[in-house]
């Protein structure tokens, strides 16, 4: 094998390392915060945010906003302004660093706590989040959001807010619910 050959084989073998440390810390990190990291199906996005359509302009909040793979998405399809909240700083390195690369505007990646997070002008806002953290962000939710916002729960139900539930996305393994205060 020429030395060149090598030489590459082995860079590429370092990189491969290092997003798989970077991944595993990301994962780490968000297990110890009770935050587990499990990404939308990239299959799924077209499907789920189909069904509103955001309009263009409309300010659309992600809470705990991952790789942030949907709000680029919704950014680049519906021409909204995006606000993605993630409190692993590795996630957002990495969304910041893909939007970059495909030269998004009107896209924010916060490193914060979804809690300290003024939801107040959101048109929309995208979950996918555990049940016992969506409990204790009602009372935010209901504090701070105008009416004619839209929420929707990917993977789980918002309880005792079935007034409000309007539409539901079945699947077999996450379905996504659709609220409007
Ligand atoms: C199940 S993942 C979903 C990621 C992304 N929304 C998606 O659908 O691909 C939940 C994300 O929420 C983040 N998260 C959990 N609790 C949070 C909090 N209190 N503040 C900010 N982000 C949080 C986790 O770090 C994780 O990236």
């Amino acid at each position: 094998m020429n030395i060149f050959i090598y030489f590459s084989l082995l860079i590429l073998e370092v990189l491969i390392l290092f997003a798989i440390c970077v991944y595993g810390i990301g994962l780490l990190f968000s297990a110890l915060k009770e935050a587990p990291y499990v990404p939308t199906s990239r299959k799924k996005l077209q499907e789920i945010l189909d069904v509103i359509k955001p309009k263009n302009n409309c300010l659309f909040f992600e809470l705990g906003s991952g790789d942030g793979r949907l709000l680029r998405y919704v950014v680049t399809k519906y021409g909204v302004r995006g606000v993605g909240i993630e409190v692993n700083p590795l996630l957002v390195w990495l969304s910041r660093t893909l939007a970059k690369r495909s030269k998004l505007k009107n896209i924010t990646f916060l490193r914060q706590n979804i809690f300290s997070t003024d939801l107040s002008e959101a048109n929309y806002i995208y979950i996918f989040l555990m049940p016992e953290l969506i409990v204790k962000l009602l009372p935010k939710f209901k504090d701070e959001l105008k009416k004619g916002t839209v929420i929707i729960s990917h993977g789980f139900k918002i309880v005792s807010w079935e007034k409000k539930l309007w539409k539901t996305l079945p699947a077999s393994t996450f379905s996504t619910y659709y609220y409007k205060i």
